[in-house]
């Protein structure tokens, strides 16, 4: 079998339960591959390595002593996963991501009264060979088995064997019903998401990156938050999904981790794309993002719109402010159907995230606080219609106007959206 190297400290001999391996046990089952072991310039000089070093630190104890002790994760051979999935058959497509695709398949249980059931799971098979692909395997599995929050997504498992056709990378996650948020959110046409749920979406989030900011013995940036990592189960409950890019944050007193840039165009925070300095409130900025695309329905970054449309950030800035205007820049299929006070709050909360100056943005804890407010607002009654002057062919006039546009986004020229591209 092949081996992802994979340093540690030597501080936890714990014996792990029989029923399940540790990436402890797979970092020292034996080979290595210097080419896995290599990482990148900047992510090298990192202050706090996520992929294991820093020997005798806070972090690598946290992960260390923590890792797979807290959540029993099952290793699953790679023909339990064919079976599971009809073999990876498109009728069991999900979706893919940059790691890979995602299908559905069914997995045994035994229940406490002897009997067996099947299980619903989502299973991500890696395709790539590169570095970058066996990292965020690595990754996910060090955070998600680690971390337990009902606004997290469940990492059941994984398999890692050799096979014919090159190693088998593979992780098993709980199955989200209702898919990613992106997919519901930016769709066209029926069913819209109403406002009530889109309040949760948000609440349900900043309460899972609160989890990992400020609840844990050492912080966890999560650094890849988008509404294609939010994932819905039956009643649209948020769950953050996709741990691969996770890094652990600074400690003994340093203000950042210095790593290399990744992440997702239209999502990252200017510092960070600018310095490879990351901190928990480039998190905050990417959730400013998400806010933003939820009261608009519009993408970060939509490269079908007309050119001062394309970034949503620049977009909407001239009139989040402007209390005359700001219906203009709601989601139109919610047709007038939302709180405009609940909306107007969700925006400046949104707004808060995105300031330049990271340490003036919001800790993730104050903004459950305030969503909790927002959620608090009731919807009107009746047709919306004091909402209403927001229909799409409204919106398009508006738009269109040049005077309008070019006029509000000078007073926003200091505001750049930085250009990233995911690796
Ligand atoms: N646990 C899950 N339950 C149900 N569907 C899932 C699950 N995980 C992923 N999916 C589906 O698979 C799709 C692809 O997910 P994936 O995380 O691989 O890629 P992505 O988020 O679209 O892109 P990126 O690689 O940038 O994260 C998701 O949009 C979602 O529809
Ligand atoms: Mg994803």
């Amino acid at each position: 079998m092949k081996c992802i190297r994979f340093s540690h400290s030597g501080g936890d001999k714990r014996p792990e339960p029989r029923s399940r391996k540790s990436i402890w046990n797979l970092s020292s089952s034996g080979g290595s591959n210097p080419d896995n072991a290599r990482r990148s310039g900047s992510e090298a000089n990192s202050q706090t390595d996520a992929s294991g070093s820093g020997q005798g630190s806070p972090a690598s104890n946290f992960l260390l002593s923590s890792s797979m002790r807290q959540n029993e994760l099952k290793v699953f051979s790679f023909a339990e996963l064919k079976a599971a999935t009809r073999n990876f058959h498109r009728t069991h497509w999900l979706g893919e991501g940059g790691f890979g695709c995602v299908y559905k398949g069914f997995i045994k249980v035994n229940r406490t009264d002897g009997t067996e059931s099947k299980v619903e799971v989502a299973v991500k098979q890696l395709n790539g060979k590169g570095l970058q692909g066996h990292k965020e395997w690595l990754s996910e599995i060090r955070y998600l088995g680690v971390v337990d929050d009902p606004n997290l997504v469940k990492l059941i498992g994984y398999c890692l064997e050799d096979d014919p056709r090159g190693v088998q990378m593979l992780l098993v996650y709980e199955f989200m019903p209702k898919g990613s948020l992106e997919g519901h959110l930016f769709r066209r046409g029926p069913p819209v998401l109403p406002w009530e749920a889109r309040v949760k979406i948000a609440l349900g989030t900043a309460r899972g990156l609160a989890y990992l900011h400020e609840e844990l013995q050492i912080q966890i940036i999560y650094r890849d938050f988008k509404t294609s990592n939010i994932l819905l189960d039956d009643s649209f409950g948020p769950k953050l999904s996709d741990f691969g890019l996770a890094r652990l944050g600074p400690e003994g007193g340093d203000s950042h981790v210095t790593t290399a840039v990744v992440g997702t165009v239209g999502y990252a925070a200017p510092e960070y794309v600018h310095t490879g300095h990351l901190t928990a409130k480039s998190d905050v900025w990417s959730f400013g993002v998400v806010l933003l695309e939820l009261l608009t329905g519009r993408k970060a970054l939509d490269k079908n719109r007309p050119k001062n449309e394309q970034r949503l950030l620049e977009w909407v800035k001239p009139y989040i402010s402007t209390s005359r205007k700001f219906h203009l820049i709601m989601d139109p299929s919610l047709e007038g159907h939302y709180p405009l006070q609940a909306a107007q709050k969700m925006a400046s909360l949104a707004a808060s995230c995105l300031t330049r100056q990271p340490k003036a943005r919001p800790k993730m804890s104050a903004l459950v606080e305030g969503l909790k407010q927002v959620l608090a607002i009731p919807v009107p009654d009746g047709d919306g219609t004091e909402c209403k002057e927001n229909t799409p062919q409204k919106l398009e006039k508006f738009h269109s106007d040049p005077g309008v546009t070019r006029e509000k986004l000078s007073v926003w020229k200091m505001f750049t959206v930085p250009k990233l591209v995911k690796t």
